[in-house]
């Protein structure tokens, strides 16, 4: 039996990942590659929604691809790719709009929550069209998978819908695809804002753990998180969600239970704690920033094998183009 496919797709919106996408993300991603044939994506043409510095745009792309490798995504086993080297992209993201109501559009929560925001004169189109390009991103390549976290489930929701509503009035073509939730084990919190994502859109830099920021900006930033006034290092969302977020971070990076890091550090302060998190995530973090820098170093190595990766991808989405083109009644060039 062949191994089932699983897609999924990450925005280069910033130089660095931080911890969130990491053990949010990534490292589902990296376990997935053993068990299904996976499919992994640098979404650059869904950054352009939120404005762009091109300097910038070109710089978080290369580095995005270059953190997943890092990560353990291995263009061996994974088809790694940047979004903008298959044109199959927009051609599908098209036909995607054309079945979508305006309607059912406007009810996407993520496209109504950052319009909000910004206010309607200075919402681009493609923000609202932005889950029909998503759903593009994951119908090319057949997938039965779909690893998100939460926060994604209305646009694999979409996805299910409009595949279905092609298949139904057009030509069954389309594999009808899963949302795959990301365990909430790994939800992590801003360090400063332990009840909020850790997000780079946070108003502060001071609450996120960038992959790629030195071990001592990265361990400054643990000894000033959050706490409460109390003093034992016990797991309690409610009541001391600090203290939990780095339990859970801890953990994330150790691989040791809370349980075992509770009676750890049973009758120790707040302060061997935060040492002993911040120990164990430079530890963890240091070889992947190393790595990363080597990969942006030699951008040749990196320019091959996105190359191949397109290459690869470009194969399975431009034959489920050509079956949407040809089952919507567009001629083929011939
Ligand atoms: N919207 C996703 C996010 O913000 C990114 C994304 C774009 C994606 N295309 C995708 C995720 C396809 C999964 C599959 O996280």
């Amino acid at each position: 039996m062949s191994k089932a496919r699983a897609l999924s797709g990450i925005q280069p919106t910033s130089g660095s990942f931080h911890l969130g996408n990491y053990l949010g993300a990534v490292r589902q991603w990296v376990e997935l590659q053993n068990s299904h044939d996976t499919y992994y994506c640098v979404v650059d043409l869904h950054a352009l929604t939120a404005g762009v510095d091109p300097a910038k745009l070109r710089d978080a792309t290369l580095a995005s691809a270059a953190q997943l490798i890092a990560l353990g995504i291995d263009p061996e086993k994974s088809t790694l790719f940047i979004q903008s080297h298959v044109p199959a992209h927009n051609q599908l993201g098209w036909v995607m709009e054309c079945i979508t109501g305006f309607g059912e559009a406007s009810r996407m929560t993520q496209f109504k929550d950052k319009s909000a925001k910004s206010g309607s004169d200075r919402t681009v189109v493609g923000l609202f069209t932005y889950p029909m390009l998503q759903a593009a991103d994951i119908l090319l390549y057949q997938p039965q998978y779909v690893p998100v976290g939460e926060d994604q489930r209305q646009h694999i929701e979409l996805t299910r819908d409009l595949a279905q509503r092609f298949n139904a009035t057009y030509q069954e073509i389309f594999t009808i695809p899963e949302g795959y939730i990301l365990k909430a084990g790994a939800k992590i919190f801003d360090l400063q804002d332990p009840t909020a994502k850790m997000s780079k859109s946070a108003s502060s830099t001071a609450g996120l753990i960038e992959l790629l920021d030195t071990a001592q900006a990265n361990t400054k930033k643990i000894k000033s998180a959050t706490t409460d006034d109390g003093r034992e290092v016990r797991f309690d969302e409610d009541k001391k969600p600090g203290i939990s977020n780095l339990l859970t971070i801890h953990s994330a990076f150790s691989g040791r239970t809370i349980a075992e890091l509770e009676s750890e550090f049973d009758g120790k302060g707040y302060g061997d704690f935060k040492s002993a998190v911040a120990e164990v995530v430079t530890s963890h973090l240091d070889p992947i920033r190393e790595r990363t820098q080597e990969l942006l170093q030699d951008k040749g190595e990196l320019t091959r094998l996105l190359k191949i990766g397109a290459e690869k991808a470009a194969l399975v989405a431009d034959e489920t183009v050509r079956k949407a083109y040809d089952a919507l009644g567009l001629i083929p060039r011939g």
